[in-house]
């Protein structure tokens, strides 16, 4: 085992690849889709509240019990609640980067093979017919070889810069993706702006419709919450490990949320301003990112450049995030097993990819796992682990603070860091108690609803 943890290089390589965690798929082609048919600016303003009372508590409390013990989730627990049932939290954390890695890597795969046809000019023939670019979709994905062949190549791009290290891989990579990554967003969005009629599109994205703002859109905008900071599996208590206790952990989760947000924002005005300023079909989930967008490019003066640029910046966030998720088993294995890094990280990867190749080939391109539990597998680990493993483990977290370790000893190591903390212990513990109620009534009602058809919220 090896006797000196990794750690950052410094406190803005940190905040990026944390960031950069949190930046992902979920930013792009999630949150620009579910606000514009939630409510608009309505369904923002619910988003930003989740993001500030659960999400920021959440951050900020993996990225404590990552710091005070130094070691990646199941350690951790396992330290701060020897010989108890918490370690099997951590254990939810590497469960979880199994199920979510899987199909996250199948899709970083598909963004790759875009990158490939805009190049290529194969856009072109899209132009103005999301129908024949959804026919394209639709025919790449079902195919048993070509998507698991660019699925490996993701993988292995991934196992690559996480068999480099901390400070040489993860941090590295992240410092170079993330600034690119906000300077293509701001260049597409200053294009779709600068459209006739795209203003229409902010118009779709931030005027508060409080008329489609429902129950059910608060629920969609706390999972939604988890999801994008990368919360409830222990990646940030992974990345919290390798810091020292120079930091201002509160600082640091402020800026790593700040950062998300106004990503996830950029997105949906380059999104939609280019979409409406096309008059084409503001409609949601892959299909905008994968048959909306390549019909759209290619009517734009240098349309093959942007529809690359788009796709470029996706995969450097899907990416980032991939790395995240992948570095949480990587270092379970070194922490608790002393394997080396390049060990565990190309094992488990290849194991990670052998699952995510099934949820490729439910798509349609090979044996028949359509029909899982009713919905294709792939998009069963999707909502296993963004409707139940992703919140429980926030809400388990929480509940550790709490019950467990104690808000003082939180407390203690949050300050660490710190010069001067207005902080206090009540309203630490009403911060906790408020996100582990909200999660806990959301997941409840969500049981309910499928296991006994009981609808809580409508
Ligand atoms: N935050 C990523 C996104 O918004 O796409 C997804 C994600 C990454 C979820 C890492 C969980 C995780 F641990």
């Amino acid at each position: 085992m090896s006797n000196q943890r990794e750690q950052w290089g410094s406190k803005l390589g940190f905040i990026l690849a944390a960031s950069g965690s949190a930046v992902g798929i979920g930013n792009i082609w999630k949150y620009p889709h579910m606000a514009g048919q939630n409510g608009g600016a309505a369904f923002t303003m619910v988003y930003l509240v989740c993001i500030l009372v659960v999400g920021l508590s959440i951050v900020i409390a993996e990225f404590v019990i990552g710091r005070k013990t130094q070691l990646s989730p199941v350690g951790a627990f396992e330290t701060l609640a020897p010989k108890s049932s918490w370690k099997w939290l951590g254990f939810l954390g590497v469960a979880s980067a199994f199920v979510i890695l899987s199909f996250y890597g199948v899709v970083g795969g598909w963004i790759l093979k875009y990158i490939f046809i805009s190049l290529s000019g194969g856009f072109h023939s899209l132009a103005n017919n999301p129908d024949a670019a959804e026919k394209l979709f639709g025919g790449f994905v079902s195919l048993t070889w070509s998507p698991v062949f660019f699925q490996i190549i993701f993988m292995v791009i991934c196992i690559y810069v996480i068999v480099n290290g901390v400070k040489e891989g993860i941090e590295r990579w992240s410092k170079i993706m993330m600034p690119l990554i906000i300077v293509l967003l701001i260049v597409l969005a200053i294009r779709g702006l600068t459209l006739p009629n795209g203003v229409e599109g902010l118009k779709f994205l931030f005027q508060p419709k409080f008329e489609d703002l429902t129950a059910s859109s608060v629920v969609l905008a706390l999972g939604h919450s988890f999801f994008t900071l990368s919360l409830g599996m222990g990646t940030m208590i992974t990345y919290g490990s390798y810091l020292d206790r120079k930091q201002n952990l509160l600082s640091s989760a402020l800026w790593v949320i700040a950062l998300d947000t106004a990503i996830a924002m950029l997105a949906g005005i380059a999104i939609f301003t280019t979409v409406f300023a096309l008059n084409a079909d503001p409609a949601g989930g892959a299909g905008l990112i994968f048959f909306i967008l390549p019909s759209v490019f290619p009517q734009l003066v240098g349309g093959a450049i942007w529809g690359t640029l788009f796709f470029i910046l996706l995969f450097m966030a899907a990416l980032t995030s991939a790395i995240s998720i992948l570095e949480v088993v990587t270092a379970y294995f070194i922490d608790q097993k002393g394997w080396s890094r390049k060990k565990a990280t190309i094992q488990f990867g290849a194991v990670i990819t052998i699952v995510g190749v099934f949820c490729s080939l439910s798509m349609g391109g090979g044996i028949n796992l359509t029909e899982f539990f009713g919905i294709s597998f792939f998009d069963f680990m999707d909502y296993l682990s963004s409707k139940y493993m992703l919140p429980i483990g926030g809400l388990l977290t929480a509940l550790f603070i709490l019950k467990k370790w104690g808000v003082n000893n939180f407390m203690d190591e949050l300050k660490k860091g710190m010069d001067k903390s207005k902080l206090s212990k009540e309203l630490i513990t009403v911060l906790f108690g408020i996100a582990a109620a909200v999660v806990g009534f959301i997941i409840i009602s969500e049981i309910l609803e499928v296991v006994f058809g009981i609808t809580l919220i409508q």
